[in-house]
């Protein structure tokens, strides 16, 4: 390994930390991924894909409720960090995606499944 460049990918730029305020979002589109929305909660960092998977709706232009993003079209909602839905008329989980901090960047990588 000696003189081997052992330097691993361990994600994807997204945005600065402090680019979200406290139970904001904020929509962010980069290669290889959908778009996705990024979440500050709870002093965490978590990020979901932005479409909505009940219509055309950018869920990153709706509101944070309780851990809950709401969709801003016909108000159902999503647990920001499962991706379940909770609140009807979304049937359909979204999918989520792994963060990691690297001081002051958030990363994104592609869920494990
Ligand atoms: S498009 Fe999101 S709840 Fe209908």
């Amino acid at each position: 390994m000696d003189g081997m460049d052992v330097t691993k990918e361990t994600g994807t730029f997204l945005c600065k930390t402090g680019d979200i305020p406290e139970s904001g979002v904020l929509r962010v589109v980069v290669a290889g991924y959908p778009p996705l929305a990024v979440y500050k909660l709870d002093g965490g960092f978590y990020a979901t894909e932005d479409l909505c998977s009940h219509g055309n709706a950018s869920l990153s232009t709706g509101f944070i409720e309780s851990g809950t993003i709401v969709c801003p079209l016909h108000f159902g909602s999503f647990d920001i960090k499962t991706g379940e839905p909770v609140d009807a008329p979304c049937s359909r989980e979204i999918e989520t995606y792994p963060i990691t901090l690297r001081d002051d960047d958030i990363l994104v990588s592609k869920p494990d499944r």
